[in-house]
């Protein structure tokens, strides 16, 4: 007895703590009387879309080497100044990118109202630091909108959290006037001055003037917390009564994950994995969630990296993206006069070529239910309502000969996706073969469309 006792107090504590652990979870606090179910409705159109375009704009498109330039060379407010002075977007267009996005298929687009260098594109009365005071002279935010919603494409606003001009942001450790070396005194010294409170009210102020003064606003998202030490989490921003202004002002909107409110039932609508390569994205199967990608690494525009992803690369994460249930948002950085530049452009015309014959695997798509075997080096997406399965040929045969692994008895039909031509179907026990002709047709990843049974 006395050598089970210790054994027996164990396993309570196991019992004990794996309970607690699963109630803490199901008890997450709300910040809203929003159903899981009235939070699907809200969200349809955006699941339904899966394909976005994200653009980063901003002073940092001049000096042209990454839009965390500031903090990469510590440089200065002062010195920054000069690219304010030279900002003269004479070639800014916002139909023509509403059209290219339209083009490529992309269904909503996240504009950078204001990055963490805190420049504004739009017309704030609580800052000069904005572009109605450069030589662009009007409100670029807007500009963007109306073209945007004419084409039909959801709107959207990335509202930087982090403020790296604001004389009363507080030096952290991703500020450009971080120390050489943390400790208390340090931040103590440079923050001298500073008032958090009062920045507090300026971002809750900009985000009320963004979401009041541009009509429907359909995704808020705002970047980011670091909530570690010398960092900043929700109770700098005071998140709570953020989004719960948010929420007020936009009753539909969709709000990211970055404001720090995962303690919260309600504090995020989706997952944002940046940058993940598309084997990662398997991990998000189930969540709600958009991967955020470059075209060659950095945000803003830049000039001199050479690290494009190929037309493969994209689609691939488009695909893998879908595959597993998600989103995919792609970013362009437009250049200092206001364009996408000739590299951006090829890659969205590929886009187009590949989206116009084949997006009806990327709408309404989600992952395949499990009984159907992926062909092997193949992916596969979804719809559901309309019963189409969807293989997306990453090898195309070298024979001709396409193997739908133990799928006898559930499929109707075959045919390619991209001109509705018919497959030939052959069983072979419990599979079924696919007669594919030997030439690849022209797309990059050819797809072969199944009504199922
Ligand atoms: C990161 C970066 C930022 C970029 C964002 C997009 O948080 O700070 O430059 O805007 O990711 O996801």
């Amino acid at each position: 007895m006395k050598k089970l006792l210790p054994l027996a107090c164990c396993m309570l504590l196991i019992l004990v703590s794996s309970f607690t652990n699963e109630t803490s979870a199901q008890t997450k606090p709300s910040l809203s009387n929003e159903t899981p179910a009235q939070k699907i409705k809200r969200m349809q159109w955006w699941t339904d879309a899966r394909f976005g375009m994200f653009i980063h704009w901003g002073l940092y498109a001049l000096p042209a080497r990454h839009e965390w330039v500031k903090n990469q060379e510590r440089i200065t407010n002062e010195t920054y100044q000069k690219y304010f002075d030279e900002f003269n977007p004479d070639l800014f267009e916002p139909k023509k990118w509403a059209k290219e996005a339209k083009a490529a298929g992309m269904k909503y687009a996240v504009l950078t109202t204001k990055h963490h260098e805190g420049f504004c594109l739009f017309d704030s009365k609580y800052t000069d630091y904005k572009a109605t005071k450069t030589a662009a002279k009007r409100d670029l935010v807007k500009e963007y909108v109306d073209a945007f919603r004419a084409e039909g494409i959801k709107i959207g606003f990335y509202y930087s959290l982090i403020d790296w001009h604001h004389p009363d942001f507080p030096i952290d450790k991703v500020h450009p006037q971080r120390p050489l070396t943390d400790s208390d005194t340090a931040y103590a010294r440079l923050n001298k001055g500073r008032d958090m409170a009062k920045y507090r009210t300026y971002l809750y102020n900009q985000v009320t003037e963004l979401l009041s003064n541009y009509g429907k606003i359909d995704i808020l998202w705002l970047d980011f917390s670091y909530p570690e030490k010398y960092g900043k989490g929700k109770n700098d921003w005071n998140s709570v009564a953020l989004i719960k202004q948010i929420r007020k002002l936009q009753p539909g909107i969709i709000v990211d994950n970055r404001l720090d409110l995962g303690d919260y039932a309600d504090g995020e609508d989706f997952d944002t994995p940046e940058q993940v390569s598309p084997e990662e994205l398997a991990k998000y199967k189930g969540k709600t969630w958009e991967t955020c990608q470059t075209f060659s690494g950095s945000w803003g525009y830049y000039r001199d990296e050479n690290s494009w992803k190929t037309h493969r690369q994209l689609l691939d994460l488009l695909i893998s993206s879908t595959s597993n249930g998600g989103n995919l948002i792609l970013n362009v950085g437009p250049t200092a006069r206001g364009e996408f530049d000739y590299r951006a452009n090829n890659a969205l015309d590929s886009l187009s070529h590949w989206m116009h014959a084949n997006n009806k695997s990327i709408y309404y798509c989600s992952f395949a239910p499990d009984t159907y075997q992926v062909p092997s080096n193949d992916k596969l997406t979804y719809n559901a309502a309309a019963k189409r399965l969807y293989v997306h040929l990453f090898e195309y045969p070298a024979d001709g000969k396409l193997l739908l692994p133990g799928y006898k008895g559930k499929i109707k039909y075959a045919q390619f996706l991209h001109d509705n031509s018919e497959l030939k179907m052959m069983e072979q026990g419990n599979d079924i073969l696919l007669t594919l002709p030997e030439k690849k047709p022209v797309y990059e990843i050819p797809v072969v469309e199944l009504t199922v049974n």
